[in-house]
């Protein structure tokens, strides 16, 4: 506990962003050698937005044995070299501790809740295994809390990020209550009736742990109000309306909640889809693709998503059989291109999950493919240029997520597209909010209306379609992620 050492007036303009997932990530050579990598994403390209403020720190955890090392060989901060100039506190969290809670609390239980994903007859079945990965889960949160305190200058603004770091904003205020704290979900957030599958404990927990933020804030007005009704619910807090403002109290203190939906980078987008590369992987998708017996360019259904439980990857195959049976007017004119890159391959449903993905694709093929033509033509290597190469040539995109904080695919499609995507979209994605008007909304568990939406939408006629994707794009970019981040820290420090 530091905070007798900190004076509550003073207000610094340090900011402090704390996620699991960094923004850098190593891999351990078999000479001992590391080598670095950066990532990309909203919050790399939103943090971006503060330039360079050399007090910024981006405090996450390792993630694997090159993390770790790199953490460890570094005390803490990593060398700016490899963090284009940020500074980034790696924790060296140990790896039974990391994988419990990563895997075993954030992945397996808070993620399943928030996504509504379990099975319930026979899941989930909280017993001693969860007892050892709630500790985890605890003290994995602990450690942040006390790095981020270390790190943080006297009134300093912490932004921490998504459900893996519940607790930490109630663990850092205890540790330093100057500082401006701020919780950010990018997931949905789950009814009260379904987060009350979570152990009584667990559940208060979780949501005292948010609390303990001056803000808390999400993708959509939708899970904001989900948050807030399972405060009241499960803590008996109250909930303040005041035209756009929502405001929980409990035990005294008052969290403001906010919305801030994230939208795509369109200048980083327009520039990127226009490199070389992705002009070569259009070549070599034009030529899977091919014509049909008409001559004509087949017409193309793009999805793009990690291989991850709730995108529905597989009822969209099953609506992509449907659409092929019942409208053969289809078959050899149409080809669906799924990308379906490997995610959290440690877990086993997962894993069987990325099983069922090919297997469904391939039995589509096995039934319906004919001469040249492959119905499904399904990449499961990430490929980011190639990723942008299928939206600048998809006549359909088909986003149709069992529930999703926001899907940024929907917003990127539009973005780049080169003649005008019809847009099929669940309306369980949190984009349905902003870009329902000019999607085809579909029930993601109705896999006839969904075969019948991608019916419409490769019907849609070409000025119809340009003109839906024009709206799109400019619903899509109204918020970028600099101003996301921005409008964040601002309406924290406000
Ligand atoms: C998705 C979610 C984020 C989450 C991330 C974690 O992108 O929208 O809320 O932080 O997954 O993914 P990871 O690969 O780190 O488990």
């Amino acid at each position: 506990m530091v905070a007798a050492s900190h004076e509550p007036q003073v207000s610094s303009s340090q900011v402090l962003v704390a996620s699991n997932r960094g923004p850098v990530s190593y891999t351990l050579g078999d000479d001992g050698s590391l080598t670095a990598k950066r990532g990309g994403g909203g919050l790399v390209s939103g943090l971006s937005a503060i330039g360079s403020d050399a007090d910024a720190v981006w405090v996450c955890a390792a993630l694997g044995e090159g993390d770790r090392a790199a953490a460890r060989r570094a005390d803490g901060l990593l060398p700016q070299t490899d963090t284009a100039g940020q500074r980034v506190r790696m924790l060296d969290i140990p790896a039974g501790t990391f994988a419990d809670a990563y895997n075993g609390v954030a992945n397996s239980v808070l993620w399943f809740v928030h996504h509504l994903l379990y099975q319930t007859p026979l899941e989930p079945a909280f017993d001693t295994a969860f007892e050892t990965q709630w500790a985890a889960y605890e003290a994995y949160n602990t450690a942040f809390a006390d790095a981020l305190a270390h790190d943080a200058e006297p009134g300093a603004a912490v932004l921490v990020q998504d459900y893996h770091l519940t607790l930490v904003p109630a663990l850092l205020r205890e540790r330093r209550p100057d500082l401006r704290i701020g919780h950010f979900s990018h997931t949905p957030w789950a009814p009260a009736d379904y987060y009350r599958l979570l152990p009584d404990d667990t559940a208060a927990a979780v949501l005292r742990g948010v609390l303990g933020a001056d803000r808390a804030a999400f993708l959509t007005r939708r899970w904001a109000e989900a948050f807030a009704a399972c405060c009241a619910d499960v803590l008996g807090a109250s909930v303040e309306r005041d035209g756009e403002g929502l405001r929980v109290t409990h035990d005294g203190r008052t969290t403001r909640i906010g919305v801030h939906g994230l939208g795509a980078d369109a200048d980083f987008l327009r520039e990127r889809a226009h490199r070389p590369d992705v002009a070569e992987r259009m070549a070599a998708l034009r030529e899977q693709i091919g014509t049909g017996d008409d001559g004509a360019p087949r017409r193309t259904i793009v999805r793009v998503d990690r291989t991850e439980l709730s995108k529905n990857i597989v009822r969209g195959l099953h609506a992509y059989r449907r659409l092929l049976t019942e409208q053969p007017q289809w078959r050899g004119r149409v080809v669906h291109v799924a990308f379906a890159y490997p995610s959290r391959q440690d877990l086993a449903v997962y894993r069987e999950y990325t099983a069922e993905v090919s297997r469904v694709a391939d039995g589509i093929n096995a039934e319906f493919g004919a001469g040249d033509w492959t119905p499904v033509v399904l990449h499961v290597k990430d490929d980011f240029a190639r990723s942008l190469a299928a939206y600048r040539l998809a006549d359909v995109a088909l986003v149709n997520p069992i529930r999703d904080g926001m899907n940024l695919v929907a917003k990127e499609v539009p973005v780049v597209s080169d003649d005008g995507c019809a847009l099929v979209l669940s309306r369980e994605a949190g984009a349905a909010a902003e870009l329902g008007a000019d999607a085809l909304v579909v029930n993601p568990y109705d896999v006839r209306d969904t075969a019948r939406a991608l019916h419409e939408a490769l019907l849609m006629a070409p000025d119809d379609r340009a003109g839906r994707t024009k709206r799109l794009a400019a619903a899509a970019t109204a918020l970028p992620p600099q101003r996301w981040f921005l409008d964040q820290l601002a309406a924290l420090r406000g």
